[in-house]
């Protein structure tokens, strides 16, 4: 009997522990989820401690300590953001409006007789149209929402009066196009978008060549008074370049 008394009481005395100890570890997990699910930036790894009450043959309480170790924060939780996807639009138009101001530059060129210089434009101009379109198809594979945006006009024929005034334009286009993608590639990181800037890595690249082409270009086309000659060597080289075009990013 006494035994029994004494098992009895045992038993009694521990089920409120195993009870607490369920309730704290239940509690433990879900926390672990939630945090999880808000995407702390800096709980990447989160260790959530669940104590675990249990009562000694003295009633003396004793604390242990069990470690749950949480899932990862990942991207996939978080998804890309609002601000990416308005910036993955944008881009779409930026690639759109570039082709649009290549062409313009190509009438200027051609309707001044620099032939060479109107067939690199023109040939700059598909190439910013086939990066619009790998944007629209890249955004098509990852389901991200795109809606065309107003295509403004580009710089007026009449806003150029000398091949150099084209070239300066031209120069300030690709400098904008490069902060374009610098800050989507930014958005894209902040959420750990690690597709998207996979995806931008070659446009990135491309900028900084075509920044140094056209950098190198504007500087000849200065020299220009001083080198008689050199703009019209200049054209037929334009116009070589122009042929390679198509493709590049
Ligand atoms: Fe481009």
């Amino acid at each position: 009997m006494m035994r029994s008394s004494s098992s009895s009481s045992s038993s009694s005395s521990s089920s409120p522990s195993l009870s607490s100890s369920f309730f704290l570890s239940v509690l433990a997990v879900a926390l672990g989820v939630q945090a999880v699910r808000w995407g702390e930036p800096s709980s990447s790894i989160m260790m959530v401690t669940a104590f675990t009450i249990s009562t000694s043959s003295s009633s003396r309480l004793s604390v242990a300590t069990s470690s749950l170790l949480a899932a990862t924060a990942t991207d996939s939780l978080m998804g890309p953001s609002k601000e990416l996807l308005d910036l993955f639009n944008n881009q779409v138009t930026q690639e759109f409006i570039a082709s649009q101001t290549y062409l313009s530059a190509s009438i200027w060129f051609d309707s001044n007789d620099w032939e060479g210089m109107a067939a690199y434009m023109l040939a700059e101009s598909d190439d910013e149209r086939v990066h619009g379109l790998t944007f629209v198809d890249f955004a098509n594979k990852r389901n991200i929402p795109l809606s065309l945006q107003t295509i403004p006009a580009p710089p007026s024929l009449t806003e150029w009066t000398t091949p150099e005034d084209v070239w300066q334009s031209i120069l300030e286009l690709e400098k904008s196009n490069t902060r374009s993608l610098l800050k989507l590639a930014e958005a894209a990181n902040n959420c750990h978008d690690y597709a998207v800037l996979a995806f931008l890595n070659p446009f990135h690249m491309g900028q900084v060549n075509e920044e140094d082409k056209i950098g190198g270009i504007l500087a000849k086309v200065r020299d220009e008074n001083r080198t008689p000659g050199l703009l019209r060597s200049l054209d037929l080289v334009s116009g070589e370049l122009g042929g390679q075009a198509g493709g590049g990013k």
